[in-house]
Parts: structure tokens; C-alpha cells; sequence
């Protein structure tokens, strides 16, 4: 009788833990950079904040990060980040969080790659996009893993460097990169190069139908068609999934980069998916370690 008393809540537990399993996400981050990155994590307002907010990626590297269902915000890849020796202050040359730590308290300084989510949002799918509207500093690729969703429950990203052909008035130079000389590091939206409130749909331009591309969005847009290139470029930039996993990979393979020059990425998505399981990936979600858990907890108990 005692045992059963104390059996039953425990189950009870259980069982939640098991239903929080299966309705969270694994978000998996992958950097195939040759350099190292850090990426930076920012919830939004009123959703669980994750933790870590902030780490070191290396060349090569992958990590998951499980994210509650319900969630939203946003992650990024900071680059050339250091510690300074004397005051300890960590620094990004791009995407810093400001927070002079590993991990961030806040959203990334533009100009950076922007991958955004809201989970299980309206209709109860995921929402996500890639976004250069403030800017890109990095090659980065979305990729859903066994989501279900009639419409477009598929890999969008920016997979190309735009660093190179990035117009001359939008470059972000620096000489912190080790590299010795000057270098482009990141690639400035018109709005935050100019201030202009027509590229940045502001004041009289804060609408769809005052705010038009420019030729500054177009040059983003035409690199990469399924990311952001301005702020009311949903149609083609928004997806949605049911129920997925997702793989945000930092400098995707150079066979997927071709492809998405032509905007064809239904391809690519299942080379990046034999790219990441020949990697040795794991987009287990924690059902198992929860399984396993449980099963313990009940033989302990029927002892
Ligand atoms: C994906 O589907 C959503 C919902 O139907 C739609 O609003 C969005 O424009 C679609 N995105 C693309 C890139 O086709
Ligand atoms: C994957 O990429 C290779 C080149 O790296 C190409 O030959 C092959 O056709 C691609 N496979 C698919 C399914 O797109």
C-alpha cells in the first residue's frame, strides 16, 4: 500500500517527462566553418530562456540544444571572438551579444546571420526563416529533420559567402581577424549602413506596401532567394513545419552552396541529411534517456 502511494506520483512524473519529451525540439548546431564559431541564442520575451545562451563551436563540431515546445527566438554565429588577458572581457568582431561573457543576455549587433524560430506557434506549426535583414556575417542553413507540414517543411538558409561580393558601401572591414591585413567580415543591411527609413521600412515606409526592395535587398535576395532581404519579404522567406527537429549548420558543404545559387534546395536538403548522419550527428530527442529513466525508477520501486 505504501509503495503503491509513492509508485503512482512517480509515474505520474514520468509521464509528464515523457509527454515534455516528445513535444520539445532538438536543435542541433553545426559548424562546418573551417574557422571556430561561437554561436549566440536569444529567446523572446515571455518564452523559457534556454541555457546556454552563448558557446564555443569548433571546425568540425556539433552540438544539440533541446528547446521547450512553445519556444521562440532567435540563434547566430558570432565570429573572431577573444578574451581579453587583462580585463577577462570577451569580445566578437561580429554578432557580439555585448555582454563581454561567453554567454549572451541580449541579441546580436549587426551585421549578422539571423536563423529565427517560433515553435508550435499559430495552427500549432513551427515557424522559422533565415534573415539578413540586419545584415550577414555567415553562411547559415535550416534544416527540418522529420517534421511533417503539407506546405514548405523544407531547408532555407544563406549558404554563400557574401562577404566577397558584398557592395563596397555595405562592407564591415576589420584588421581583429588575424589575418593581418583588412578584411570584409560582414556584409551591412542598407538600413543600417544609411539610416534611410526607406530601406529600413520605418516611419513612412513602415508598411508592405510602402516598403519595396531595393536594389540593396535585391542584391541579398538574389543570392540567397529563401532568406530575409528586407523586412515584409515573407512570402518567400517564412516555412513551417509540424513536429521537427532542426539542424542549424554554420558554413554548410560547398555541394549545397551550389545548388542554392540556382534557389533549388529540395536536393541539397537530403546531401546535408547524409552530410550530418556520415558526421555522426545525433538528433535523438531525450525520449530514450527519459525512457530508460523511468524504467529504472519503477524496477527500483518493485524491488
Ligand atoms: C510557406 O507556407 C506558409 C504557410 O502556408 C506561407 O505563408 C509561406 O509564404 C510559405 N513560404 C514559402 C517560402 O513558400
Ligand atoms: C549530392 O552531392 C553530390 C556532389 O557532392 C552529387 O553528385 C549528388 O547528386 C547529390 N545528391 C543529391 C541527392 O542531391
Amino acid at each position: 500500500m505504501e509503495k503503491a502511494q509513492v509508485f503512482l506520483p512517480l509515474l505520474g512524473l514520468c509521464f509528464i517527462f515523457l509527454i515534455s519529451g516528445v513535444s520539445s525540439a532538438t536543435f542541433t548546431l553545426v559548424n562546418q566553418c573551417s574557422y571556430t564559431v561561437w554561436p549566440g541564442i536569444l529567446s523572446g520575451a515571455g518564452t523559457t530562456q534556454l541555457s546556454p545562451t552563448g558557446f564555443q563551436l569548433n571546425p568540425g563540431q556539433s552540438i544539440p540544444v533541446s528547446v521547450p515546445a512553445g519556444w521562440s527566438g532567435r540563434f547566430w554565429g558570432r565570429t573572431f571572438c577573444s578574451q581579453d588577458s587583462t580585463t577577462g572581457k570577451f569580445t566578437c568582431v561580429t554578432g557580439d551579444c555585448g555582454s563581454g561573457a561567453l554567454e549572451c543576455t541580449g541579441g546580436a549587433a549587426p551585421p549578422a546571420t539571423l536563423a529565427e524560430f517560433t515553435l508550435n506557434g499559430a495552427g500549432g506549426l513551427d515557424f522559422y526563416d533565415v534573415s539578413l535583414v540586419d545584415g550577414y556575417n555567415l553562411p547559415v542553413l535550416v534544416t527540418p529533420q522529420g517534421g511533417t507540414g503539407a506546405g514548405n517543411c523544407t531547408a532555407t538558409g544563406c549558404v554563400v559567402d557574401l562577404n566577397g561580393p558584398c557592395p563596397a558601401e555595405l562592407k564591415l572591414m576589420s584588421t581583429g581577424t588575424g589575418g593581418g591585413g583588412d578584411e570584409c567580415v560582414a556584409c551591412k543591411s542598407a538600413c543600417e549602413a544609411f539610416g534611410d527609413p526607406k530601406y529600413c521600412c520605418s516611419g513612412a515606409f513602415a508598411t508592405p506596401d510602402t516598403c519595396k526592395p531595393s536594389d540593396y535587398s535585391e542584391f541579398f535576395k538574389s543570392s540567397c532567394p529563401r532568406a530575409y532581404s528586407y523586412a515584409y519579404d515573407d512570402g518567400t522567406s517564412t516555412f513551417t513545419c509540424a513536429s521537427a527537429d532542426y539542424v542549424i549548420t554554420f558554413c554548410p558543404a560547398p555541394s549545397t552552396s551550389v545548388k542554392s545559387l540556382g534557389g533549388q534546395y529540395a536536393g541539397g536538403g537530403s546531401n546535408v541529411s547524409s552530410l550530418m548522419s556520415s558526421s555522426g550527428i545525433s538528433t535523438s530527442a531525450p525520449l530514450p534517456f527519459l525512457t530508460s529513466l523511468m524504467i529504472s525508477i519503477v524496477a527500483v520501486l518493485l524491488q
